[in-house]
């Protein structure tokens, strides 16, 4: 049974919570907010309006106590990055495991990660776009750029007015899917790829790559219909992360780069520029 402690009960963690009480294989055995926070006390079931659960929320000055008393396995973290960092170093210190769903890192940031897993022997995954899908669509990203490598590319993305971050670190992945697909082909990248950003109203999340030649165009979209999916994310996430040691992407729960390598090696697809 994977012990999970969950840090942020905003509107995703709140879902992710609901869907880890519901597996038979992890429990959830605290939730933790930050310090001044109206949830610091309570129990959960209160906060997600289900019944009592027995699970309370501690606060982010707490999390040793948290650490020391439920021994968790895996930490779920949706809070935001500059709380997660701190959390990061305690909870690597102390060997536990840590999926990462916040956005908002810089690379010094990532590059902490990666020293702190590798410097106490921790797992962390680092997953800034945790939904299936959306990897899939990243992976699609490469392939359709190595092919059609003259043509044109465009991202767009949309989400809810209250998403800080702009453009999207998902957006701005797939955009280096797509330059790494282009360099692939032999393609000089000068340029970024554009991205246009939406914050809109209550959308949940929206990815569109465009990549239009002279005569036609190829769209792939990705669109999240609720929360649901993160949540789907996270347990894979969590169910990959347990007892492992280093740093890891969703690309690597996934394994995108074999399913990448064995389609680009295997079926031997044709590189040449698109012909008229
Ligand atoms: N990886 C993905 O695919 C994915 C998907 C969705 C969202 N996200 C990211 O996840 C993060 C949260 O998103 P959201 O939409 O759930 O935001 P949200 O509704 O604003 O929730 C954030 C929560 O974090 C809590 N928080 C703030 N400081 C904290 C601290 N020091 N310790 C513990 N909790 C703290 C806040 O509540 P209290 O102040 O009451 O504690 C709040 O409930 C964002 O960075 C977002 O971009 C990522």
């Amino acid at each position: 049974m994977t012990k999970v402690c969950l840090i942020g009960l905003g509107r995703t963690g709140s879902e992710i919570a609901r869907i880890i009480m519901k597996q038979r294989d992890m429990k959830l055995v605290a939730a933790i907010c930050s310090d001044f926070s109206s949830k610091a006390g309570k129990d959960i079931g209160e906060i997600l309006g289900l019944p009592e659960t027995g699970i309370k929320v501690y606060t982010s000055s707490q999390v040793n106590y948290v650490i020391e008393k439920f021994k968790p396995d895996v930490f779920v973290d949706f809070s935001n990055h500059k709380a997660t960092m701190n959390y990061i170093s305690v909870i690597s210190e102390n060997k536990a495991a840590i999926v990462i769903g916040t956005t908002g890192f810089s690379k010094t940031d990532i590059m902490r990660m990666k020293v702190l897993a590798k410097k106490n022997g921790s797992g962390i995954l680092y997953a800034p776009n945790i939904t299936v899908g959306v990897n899939v669509m990243m992976l699609l990203s490469n392939i359709v750029s190595r092919i059609l490598s003259d043509y044109d590319f465009e991202i767009s993305e949309a989400h809810h007015k209250h998403k800080k971050d702009s453009p999207s670190g998902t957006a701005l992945k797939i955009a280096d899917q797509v330059e790494e697909g282009l360099q692939y082909s032999g393609v000089k990248v000068a340029e970024s790829i554009p991205i246009h950003a939406t914050r809109a109203g209550g959308i949940i999340g929206r990815h569109k790559l465009m990549a239009a030649g002279e005569n036609d165009k190829i769209e792939i979209i990705h669109e999240s219909f609720n929360r649901k999916a993160f949540a789907d994310g996270a347990l894979r996430g969590i169910r990959f992360i347990k007892g492992k040691k280093g740093y890891f992407e969703m690309k690597d729960v996934l394994e995108l780069e074999k399913v990448l390598a064995s389609f680009f090696d295997n079926s031997k697809v044709p590189l040449a520029k698109s012909s008229s």
